[in-house]
């Protein structure tokens, strides 16, 4: 039998790689995204979309519902889904803010609780891994304040529940890209980016097969021993 595994945010440029990285792993695999279109794009043998909006609670409910009807059960999760809204502080709207943390924090923290029962009598080490970023971590770059804070409370729930699951054989992990190469480059203007991307070791922008493949690692046998790490993935770009 399959294992299965769940992605949000899988319509998108980091989320289709993830996709396409897992069904090649072997895993049966559910795509859950605001964008439907998308998702039907990417319909292929293994893969299932379910149209789910991650700021709405009783959205998320209905697809592990589904899922739960579909699939019995969940093997793997990727918090995946998330954008970075690029508002000045301190003139950042309020309902933005709640928008950001809605979606990269409070979404992924909704589907925690319900892919965690879904994990219940599987077998072998389930795995949570939850989509960071550097901007957490580095100052210099240009993230606004509530796309940096919802990351790091993103990083605060991995290493909370990798700590109250490890006897239950559930391995949480953060994984925290620098620039990846995806229609995200979009909320910045070139100059920005460019800016941006110059800095990084290689001289380009990683890519997101690059990052889905630290994805299936972890997901992976391999993976089965690390549980609480944040992974930062962005070519030594900030070490001291
Ligand atoms: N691209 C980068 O450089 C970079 C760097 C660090 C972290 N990240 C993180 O990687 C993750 C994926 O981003 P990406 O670069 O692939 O961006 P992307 O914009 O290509 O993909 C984001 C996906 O999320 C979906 N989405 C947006 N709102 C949603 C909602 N309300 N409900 C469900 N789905 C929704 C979009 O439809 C899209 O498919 C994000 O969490 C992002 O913060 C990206």
């Amino acid at each position: 039998m399959n294992k299965v595994a769940v992605v949000t945010g899988a319509a998108g440029g980091m989320g289709r790689a993830i996709v396409a990285q897992l069904l090649g792993d072997g895993f049966r695999v559910v795509g859950l995204d605001i964008d439907e279109a998308g998702l039907m794009d990417m319909a292929t043998d293994g893969f299932l979309g379910i149209k789910t909006d991650m700021t709405d609670p009783a959205s998320i409910g209905r697809a592990f519902a589904d899922i739960a009807d579909g699939h019995g059960g969940i093997d793997a999760l990727v918090n995946n889904a998330g954008t970075c809204f690029m508002s000045e502080f301190p003139d950042i709207p309020e309902d933005e803010f709640e928008k950001q943390m809605a979606l990269n924090f409070s979404g992924a923290f909704h589907c925690c609780q319900a892919a965690i029962k879904l994990m219940q009598g599987r077998p072998g080490v389930r795995k949570i891994v939850n989509i960071s970023s550097n901007g957490a971590y580095n100052f210099d770059a240009f993230d606004p304040p509530h796309y940096r804070a919802s990351k790091a409370a993103l990083d605060t729930l991995t290493k909370d529940l990798a700590r109250r699951y490890a006897t239950e054989k559930i391995a949480v992990n953060s994984i925290a890209p620098a620039m990846t190469e995806t229609p995200l480059f979009n909320v910045v203007s070139k100059e920005v980016l460019a800016e941006a991307i110059s800095q990084m070791p290689h001289g380009r922008a990683m890519q997101p097969s690059e990052i889905a493949a630290w994805v299936g690692f972890l997901i992976s046998p391999a993976g089965d021993v690390s549980s609480g790490n944040v992974i930062i993935l962005n070519q030594g770009r900030d070490v001291r």
